[in-house]
């Protein structure tokens, strides 16, 4: 009765029970797309439908087909003086996608209303060396510092040309801060490119303790290991997001099963198919130090001991480095550190030089690239050029940006 009196009573308004904060991730089926939104109450009956389209202006009148969801409810563990706050979370499975087909979907129900309809491009099954493009960065939060950004993005993914977002940890710092709204407002932020293209996050340091919950449900990437690592193929590349903050919390066992998932994922994974081997985490292995300052972007930058850069870089690459080079990885992607770098093939802290290599090019490479990434929109922490180059710096940015 409780739930008719709200419908009834909010015709043509938002509800307790309207869908929002939409959000798409490829699975570990190449026919299927994740799906994942939230509300302040769940609702029975709760669906995704979609249907093919020729474009992604074509206004769609009826679905095709449709997919219960499963709502997820979880205790926000920042406990107020009045009231926990309990976050509802549904997520459900578009399957027997035809690969490259365009789809319009909506979530919702009839009882208590749809979202309007949004489009995305299943996997393609792409042939011999077409390119994969993905948009890539770690670090974003909400509100003013990201509005430039999110523009961009938008402008970026409004043509549909690319394959996924990758978001490389840090998220809306935090996404359980102030009861969750912090979680909310950045995935309705979002939601103009995560409805259309996989949102792909890996787990940061602001992920980890009581902000897990969050990371977990609000959030569905492949491997059914409550996203904390994975892979993926797409294009001629194999794609594995690994975790750096196990080692970090002091989580011994998880580590030594993400080492075993590595192992395995590594030895197997068909190299013939994806001669290309790209890797990202939250946590940088190498990058320059003396980035950090305690400063906010609008004042003056003061330098202090960066550990990101120093002693946590060689923890990260004491435990990672050799996982990856022994694989043969073209490239490692990470973020933690607020700003760009481009370090060229490197092995040991060593430069490894490429078979041919410039500024801005390395063909051939017998060690992984390195990218820090992690300049999308976050005032606080800014890192300013550093002083101190590593001798294989191939490039340093501090301006706002995200990586192609
Ligand atoms: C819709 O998209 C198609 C192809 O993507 C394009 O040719 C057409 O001009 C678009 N129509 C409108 C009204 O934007
Ligand atoms: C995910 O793992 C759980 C147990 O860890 C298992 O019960 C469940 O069936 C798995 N789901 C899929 C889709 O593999
Ligand atoms: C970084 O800054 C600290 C404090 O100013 C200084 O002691 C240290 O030598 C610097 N490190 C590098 C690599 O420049
Ligand atoms: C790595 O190389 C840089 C510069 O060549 C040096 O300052 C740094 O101490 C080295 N780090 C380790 C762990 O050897
Ligand atoms: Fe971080």
């Amino acid at each position: 009765m409780w739930a008719f009196f709200i419908s009834t009573l909010s015709i043509g308004l938002c509800s307790l029970y309207t869908p929002e904060q939409v959000h798409i991730a490829w699975t570990d089926n190449d026919q299927s797309m994740s799906v994942t939104w939230g509300a302040d109450e769940s609702s029975v009956g709760s669906m995704v439908q979609w249907t093919p389209i020729q474009s992604h202006n074509q206004t769609v009148k009826s679905y095709a087909y449709s997919a219960l969801g499963t709502w997820i409810v979880f205790p926000n563990m920042q406990v107020s003086k009045i009231l926990q706050r309990h976050i509802h979370v549904c997520k459900a499975y578009m399957t027997n996608l035809i690969q490259g087909n365009l789809y319009a979907y909506r979530v919702g129900s009839d009882i208590y209303g749809w979202t309007d309809q949004f489009s995305f491009q299943a996997k393609k099954n792409y042939q011999n060396n077409q390119m994969t493009r993905l948009l890539v960065y770690g670090d974003l939060g909400i509100g003013d510092q990201i509005i430039a950004t999110m523009q961009r993005l938008i402008e970026e993914t409004n043509t549909y040309e690319y394959d996924a977002i990758i978001h490389n940890g840090d998220i809306a710092y935090d996404l359980d801060t102030n009861q969750g709204k912090y979680g909310d407002i950045f995935l309705r932020s979002v939601e103009p490119i995560a409805s259309r293209l996989p949102y792909m996050v890996s787990q940061g340091n602001h992920e980890s303790g009581p902000v897990l919950p969050h990371y977990i449900n609000r959030f569905q990437m492949p491997g059914n290991i409550s996203n904390f690592w994975y892979s993926y193929n797409t294009g001629m590349a194999h794609i594995i997001a690994f975790n750096t903050e196990p080692i970090f919390d002091g989580l011994n066992d998880l580590q030594a099963q993400q080492m075993v998932f590595l192992q395995n994922d590594l030895k197997n994974y068909d190299k013939q198919k994806y001669p290309w081997l790209i890797v990202y985490g939250h946590r940088p292995m190498y990058c320059s130090p003396n980035l950090t300052t305690t400063a906010l972007l609008k004042e003056i930058p003061r330098y202090r001991w960066n550990p990101d850069c120093q002693e946590n870089a060689d923890f990260v690459r004491s435990v990672f480095e050799d996982v990856f080079y022994n694989a043969g990885a073209d490239m490692v992607i990470t973020g933690h550190v607020h700003a760009y770098e481009r370090l060229s093939s490197v092995y040991q802290n060593i430069s490894v030089p490429c078979e041919y290599q410039d500024q801005n090019t390395c063909i051939g490479s017998k060690a992984p690239v390195y990218i820090v990434t992690g300049v999308p929109g976050q005032d606080d922490c800014y890192a300013p050029i550093s002083p101190t180059p590593l001798p294989f710096s191939m490039a340093q940015d501090d301006k706002l940006g995200i990586s192609i």
